[in-house]
C-alpha cells in the first residue's frame, strides 16, 4: 500500500510529492490466518454440538430403557410368584388325573400355557436385567463352536455359515447358557432378515474400547473387552427403527411371527453381564451385531457331568419358609410327595424360632424376600450357626435383592428360580444335599487339623475406615456378629492416630475417604504397622495405589454378609475368628 501528497514552496512553487510505501502482504496474510482459524472453530463448535445432541439423545434412550426395564422387570417377578403357584398345582394335580384321557388333555394343554408364560415373564426379567445369572470363566471361542450344530438346525440349509475366532481369545466371565442362547435369537433374526438364503458370519476377538468411544457411549466404561459379532446379508434396519428394535415387543414381523422380545432378552443380558452392544446395518445389505462382554482374568470353568436322568426324593427334614400361603402348600406338598419330612415357617422369625427349638433340619429351603424384619440371608446365618451341618437353598422369582449383587449370585449360594417344576425341584435338593454331606464330612476329618480353631486366640481387632455413616454402622454390625472387636473411623488422619494407640490385626478401608485416598491410608499404616492385614472395600475396582500393597484384600461394594466374612477369612488367613 502507497500514500503521497504533493509539496510546494512558500511561493507556492510545486516541489514535487512526499510519500510513503507500506508493504502490507503480512498483514493481508495474518487476516487471512485469522479468518481460516475462525472457520475451523466455527467447524469445531457446531461439530462440539452434534456431538452433545448426539450424547444426550443416547443418555436418554438409556434411562427410557432403564425405566421401561425397571417397570417390566416387576411385573415379571409377581408374574412369576403367580405362575409358580399354577406350575405346582398343575403337577399334583397331574398324579390325580391319572388314568382320565380328557383330564389329562387338559392339563396338557394348562401346562403347555404355562410354559409360554414362564418363557416370557423370563424374557421381561431379562430384559429388566434381573434374571439369576450364573457366570463363569468362558471362552466365547470354544462356546461358539459348542453351538454350532444348534445354529445349522435354527438357520436351515441355505444359509452359509462361517465363524472366525481370533487367536490368543480372552475369556471372559459370564453366564454362558444365557450366551448361547444371545447367539440364537440373532441368528434367528438374522435367518428372517435373508429369507432364509444368504451368508451368516459369526466372529469373536479381543477388543479394547477407549475413552473416546466410550464419550460418544452411553453407559461405556473404557477397558479390555472379547468382541462376538454376528453380521448377515439380510434386509438391514432402517437408521430410523435402529434405536427402537431393543424395545420389548418392538416387531416387524407379522402378528404370531415375532414377540419383539428377542433383541430385548439381549440387551438386558449385555448390559446386566456388565458389557455393550452396538448395531450397524445397512439397509438391502445386512446387519452386523457387535457384543462387547468385559474381558476377565478367570481360567475357563470348563462343564463336567451332566445332570440328568430321573429326579429322586429323600427323607430328609426340610424346613420350608414360604410368607405366599399358596405357594408355601404347593411346595410342601410336592416335597412331601417326593419323600421328604417338612415342617414350615412363614416368615423368617418364625423359621428361626423352629431352628433354634432344636428341630434336627437338613435343609433351609427358603424364600429370598419376606416379611418382617429379619432377612433371609440372616436367617440361613443364623441357621448355620445353631445347625452346621444345614444345607441351604434360597428361592426366589426375583433376584435383585438380598442375595444378588449386581445381577450376580453370591458364590457359595444356591437359589432355585420360580417358578419351578417338580423334577427342577427334586434335582437341585438331591445336588444341595450332596454337596452339603461332602463338606460335612470334610469338616468331620478337618476338625482336630484346623490350625486356626486349634487354640482359644485372642480376638482379633478390626480398625474400620468408611466415611458413609450407614454403611460403616452395618459393617461393624456384622463384624461384631462375626466375633470381630471393632473400632470406627470416618476419615484417614483420625484413623491414623487411632493406628498409633492400638495394636489392630486388620485394617478394613473404603477407598475414598476424606482426607486421604485408602490406598494411601494402608501405606502409611503398614509403614508404622508391617504385620497389618489390609481389605480394601470400593465400589470400582483395584487402583494403582492399591494394588501397590501386596496381600491386600479387595473386597467389591456391595458387599454382603457372606462376602464380608470371606474377605476378612482371607485376610486373617483361616476360617474364622
Ligand atoms: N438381523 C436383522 N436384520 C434386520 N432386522 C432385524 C435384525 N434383527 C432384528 N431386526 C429387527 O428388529 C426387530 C426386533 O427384533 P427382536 O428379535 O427383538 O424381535 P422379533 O425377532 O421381531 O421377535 P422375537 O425375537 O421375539 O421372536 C425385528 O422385528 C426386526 O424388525
Ligand atoms: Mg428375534
Amino acid at each position: 500500500m502507497s500514500a503521497a501528497a504533493p509539496r510546494f514552496s512558500d511561493g507556492g512553487e510545486y516541489l514535487g510529492y512526499i510519500g510513503s510505501v507500506i508493504d502490507i502482504s503480512h498483514r493481508k496474510e495474518a487476516e487471512r490466518v485469522l479468518q481460516e482459524a475462525n472457520a475451523l472453530l466455527e467447524m469445531r463448535v457446531s461439530a462440539a454440538i452434534a456431538e452433545r445432541a448426539e450424547a444426550e439423545a443416547q443418555l436418554r434412550q438409556a434411562q427410557k430403557m432403564e425405566a421401561v426395564g425397571r417397570l417390566t422387570g416387576g411385573i415379571a417377578h409377581d408374574f412369576n410368584n403367580v405362575m409358580q403357584v399354577i406350575a405346582g398345582n398343575l403337577q399334583l394335580l397331574t398324579r390325580d388325573m391319572s388314568g382320565n384321557p380328557r383330564g389329562e388333555k387338559r392339563l396338557t394343554t394348562a401346562k403347555a400355557a404355562l410354559d409360554r408364560g414362564s418363557k416370557l415373564a423370563s424374557q421381561l426379567l431379562a430384559f429388566g436385567r434381573r434374571q439369576p445369572l450364573a457366570p463363569k470363566g468362558v471362552n466365547l471361542g470354544r462356546l461358539i463352536r459348542g453351538t454350532g450344530d444348534m445354529l445349522r438346525r435354527a438357520l436351515g440349509e441355505a444359509i452359509e455359515i462361517e465363524t472366525i475366532v481370533a487367536g490368543g481369545l480372552w475369556n471372559t466371565f459370564v453366564d454362558g447358557t444365557q450366551v448361547e442362547n444371545v447367539l440364537l435369537n440373532l441368528a434367528i433374526n438374522a435367518r428372517d432378515a435373508m429369507n432364509g438364503h444368504g451368508k451368516l458370519t459369526i466372529e469373536a476377538g479381543n477388543a479394547s474400547l477407549d475413552a473416546a468411544y466410550a464419550a460418544q457411549h452411553a453407559e461405556v466404561t473404557p477397558g479390555q473387552y472379547v468382541m462376538l459379532a454376528m453380521t448377515d446379508t439380510g434386509s438391514g434396519i432402517s437408521p430410523d427403527l435402529i434405536e427402537r428394535v431393543f424395545e420389548p415387543f418392538f416387531t416387524t414381523k407379522p402378528e404370531g411371527k415375532g414377540t419383539g422380545l428377542g433383541l430385548s432378552m439381549v440387551y438386558g443380558f449385555v448390559k446386566q453381564s456388565g458389557g455393550h452392544i452396538k448395531i450397524y446395518s445397512e439397509l438391502r445389505q445386512g446387519t452386523t451385531i457387535r457384543i462387547y462382554l468385559p474381558r476377565s482374568r478367570q481360567p475357563e470353568d470348563i462343564e463336567t457331568g451332566v445332570e440328568g436322568g430321573a429326579p429322586s426324593g429323600g427323607t430328609e427334614i426340610v424346613l420350608v419358609v414360604e410368607d405366599d400361603d399358596q405357594l408355601r402348600s404347593t411346595v410342601i406338598d410336592m416335597l412331601c410327595d417326593l419323600g421328604y419330612r417338612v415342617l414350615k415357617a412363614k416368615d423368617a422369625q418364625s423359621a428361626l424360632a423352629i431352628v433354634e427349638s432344636g428341630a434336627p433340619i437338613d435343609l433351609l429351603f427358603t424364600d429370598v424376600v419376606m416379611p418382617g424384619s429379619l432377612r433371609s440371608p440372616e436367617l440361613a446365618r443364623k441357621a448355620r450357626e445353631r445347625i452346621p451341618t444345614i444345607a441351604v437353598l434360597f428361592t426366589s422369582g426375583y433376584t435383585q435383592n438380598a442375595i444378588v449383587h449386581g445381577g450376580r449370585l453370591d458364590e457359595g449360594i444356591d437359589l432355585l428360580s420360580k417358578p419351578y417344576s417338580r423334577e427342577a425341584l427334586a434335582r437341585k435338593i438331591r445336588h444341595i444335599l450332596g454337596n452339603q454331606r461332602q463338606r460335612n464330612l470334610a469338616r468331620a476329618s478337618s476338625a482336630q487339623s484346623d490350625e486356626c480353631s486349634a487354640a482359644p486366640r485372642s480376638i482379633p481387632r478390626v480398625l474400620l475406615v468408611e466415611d458413609d455413616p450407614d454403611i460403616r454402622a452395618w459393617t461393624a454390625h456384622q463384624l461384631r456378629e462375626l466375633g470381630y472387636s471393632v473400632a470406627e473411623s470416618n476419615d484417614g488422619a483420625d484413623a491414623l492416630a487411632l493406628l498409633t494407640v492400638e495394636p489392630f490385626d486388620i485394617l478394613f478401608t473404603d477407598l475414598s475417604i476424606p482426607g486421604m485416598q485408602g490406598g494411601e491410608l494402608a501405606a502409611r499404616a503398614l509403614a508404622a504397622r508391617p504385620s497389618l492385614r489390609i481389605v480394601f472395600a470400593s465400589g470400582y475396582g483395584p487402583n494403582e495405589a492399591t494394588q501397590a500393597v501386596t496381600g491386600a484384600i479387595f473386597l467389591r461394594k456391595p458387599y454382603d454378609e457372606r462376602a464380608l466374612e470371606m474377605s476378612l477369612n482371607s485376610a486373617m488367613g483361616c476360617a474364622r475368628p
